[in-house]
């Protein structure tokens, strides 16, 4: 449902509630951040985190932060551990970001992360950010709000230079004044730092006491900010299955009659949506072998080729 004209929000009580009831409706919100502009959506929304992929033009499904108000709201999202309670009390609010397992039954839509048990988290200091996320009081997913392959914004011009007529609105909060994205440090095993950012490292080993691990072997990839690691159902898939053979559950696309159907209708956006869940789905039904309909290779097409193609190549 992007817009032909996206509204411009000032930074006060008016637009901020404004931007809350977007956040509510489904809708898509620029906002600021201390590190770059971020496209907001509700976090418990797989269609309005489907249209954040959608207006980016993102051919892959990249995990997205989940941004919170408080340490507080981040806790009922991801679990903690002593590095992670230290390294909130100290920088947060503020430029870092942390990967931690995430809650079950937390309510984070699994197209924020990609499918995976881990969530990436932070607690921004912008404080028009704070406000709207006190204003709509639930998480917000937010990637940089550019065009892929774009610089990242920090300003409401840069926003609508990209994004103008695709999102709901941005909310105007002026220049961001860190200007490069958050530092991205993953726990999940040892402290890692995953992206270099906003945060100098040095100051976050001298938090933690020891120095930060590069990325765990074959978890990152090619390009920043890219996950090999995401999540691969049980079941092995065969892809553009226009049938099904014997042993095979098919995950339809359009009006077939399927066992499970990312978009009966042929709504990209709605398969986008439900694809993690339908693959996690599959495999508590404990299927053996998964076929999945052609899906079409354009807009958001292209990234669940992208995502069913990893899923579907040979395992290590
Ligand atoms: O400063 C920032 O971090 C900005 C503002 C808007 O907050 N956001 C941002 O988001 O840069 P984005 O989508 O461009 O970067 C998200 C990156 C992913 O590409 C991935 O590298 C990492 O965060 N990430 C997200 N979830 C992850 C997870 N579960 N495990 C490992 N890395 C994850
Ligand atoms: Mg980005």
């Amino acid at each position: 449902m992007a817009k032909s004209t996206t509204e411009r929000l000032d930074a006060d009580n008016a637009g901020v509630s404004r931007a809350a009831a977007i956040l509510r409706a489904g809708g898509l919100v620029a906002l600021p951040t201390e590190t770059v502009y971020g496209l907001g959506a509700d976090a418990g929304n797989d269609l309005a985190v489907a249209r954040v992929f959608e207006a980016k033009g993102r051919p892959r499904f990249n995990p997205l932060i989940v941004h919170v108000a408080s340490a507080e709201a981040a806790r009922r999202i991801a679990g903690f551990n002593v590095d992670a309670d230290n390294l909130a009390d100290a920088f947060w609010p503020g430029p870092l970001t942390l990967v931690l397992p995430l809650v079950p039954g937390a309510g984070i839509a699994p197209l924020v992360t990609a499918g995976l048990d881990t969530v990436a988290i932070r607690v921004p200091s912008q404080p028009l950010a704070q406000a709207l996320l006190a204003a709509f009081g639930r998480p917000v997913a937010a990637p940089s709000a550019n065009r892929s392959g774009r610089l990242s914004p920090t300003s409401a011009e840069h926003v609508l230079d990209g994004l103008g007529g695709r999102i709901e609105a941005v909310l105007d909060g002026g220049p961001c004044p860190v200007g490069i994205e958050s530092t991205i440090v993953g726990l999940v095993d040892a402290p890692r730092i995953l992206r270099p950012g906003g945060l100098p490292a040095e100051i976050i080993e001298e938090c933690l006491g020891h120095p930060l691990l590069l990325p765990a072997a074959g978890a990152v990839l090619s390009a920043p900010g890219q996950l090999a690691s995401h999540y691969a159902p049980d079941a092995p898939l065969r892809l553009n299955a226009t049938s099904t053979e014997s042993g095979e559950t098919l995950l339809g696309f359009g009006p077939v009659a399927a066992d499970l159907n990312l978009s009966p209708s042929g709504d990209l956006v709605e398969a986008a949506a439900n694809l993690f869940g339908h693959l996690r789905e599959l495999d508590r039904r404990g299927v053996v072998r998964i076929a999945v309909s052609p899906i079409p290779d354009r807009g958001l097409g292209r990234a669940i080729n992208d995502r069913l193609s990893r899923a579907a190549a040979p395992r290590v």
